[in-house]
């Protein structure tokens, strides 16, 4: 039976990353992980974990990784007072899934965020329509939280009274004379 390590991501660990994440979504993405790796190095490291399986008695994990999550703590972005733990990338190689890899790696994450900053709180945002991530959240007892995701369009202008005046591109603001 192999057994799975979750530890903290090394820069070394780019290519791995990439390979995962092009079997999951069937194109790379070299510039997203790229500038992924450089943001992680401001990011505290407990945050960003992989996942290694290892055969029965061999130490040999290198190249055997098989999932990722990245996340980050947050302390009073978006009104929040608590310091919070997010995710927000998880993947696991489709050949080892339903094994217990992500809930592990979640896990870790929440232990760390826990030990490390005091943090109560793991968040985490899913796309109801995305098939996978909404389940598997649910099933390692994420719940609706009271955040709501608010939207508008990039484009467009709206007037002071909130109506949406067509696609007029925005213009910088007009800077108003000091008395
Ligand atoms: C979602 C994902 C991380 C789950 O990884 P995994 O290693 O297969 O999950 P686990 O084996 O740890 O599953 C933990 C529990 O969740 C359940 N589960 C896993 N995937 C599920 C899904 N898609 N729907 C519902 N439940 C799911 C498992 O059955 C297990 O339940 P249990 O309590 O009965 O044991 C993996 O499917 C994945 O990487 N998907 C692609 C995600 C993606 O697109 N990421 C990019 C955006 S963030």
């Amino acid at each position: 039976m192999k057994s799975v390590d979750i530890r903290e991501l090394r820069k070394d660990d780019l290519q791995a990353v990439m390979k995962i994440d092009e079997v999951i979504r069937g194109f790379p993405r070299p510039a997203y992980w790229e500038r992924r790796f450089i943001n992680a190095e401001g990011i505290p490291p407990w945050a960003s974990l992989v996942a290694d399986v290892r055969e029965p008695q061999s130490n040999e994990v290198d190249n055997r990784m098989v999932g990722f999550l990245f996340g980050w703590a947050s302390i009073w972005d978006f009104g929040l007072r608590d310091e919070v733990g997010w995710i927000d990338v998880i993947g696991v190689h489709p050949a080892y899934r339903y094994k217990g890899i992500g809930r592990a790696l979640v896990n870790e994450f929440s232990r760390l965020a826990k030990d490390r900053r005091r943090i109560e709180k793991v968040f985490t945002l899913v796309n109801p329509e995305e098939t996978e991530t909404p389940g598997f959240f649910s099933q390692i007892g994420f719940a609706r939280g009271k955040l709501v995701h608010m939207e508008r369009s990039a484009g467009h202008f709206y007037d002071k009274a909130g109506g949406l005046n067509g696609n007029r591109t925005l213009s910088a603001p007009t800077r108003r004379k000091t008395p």
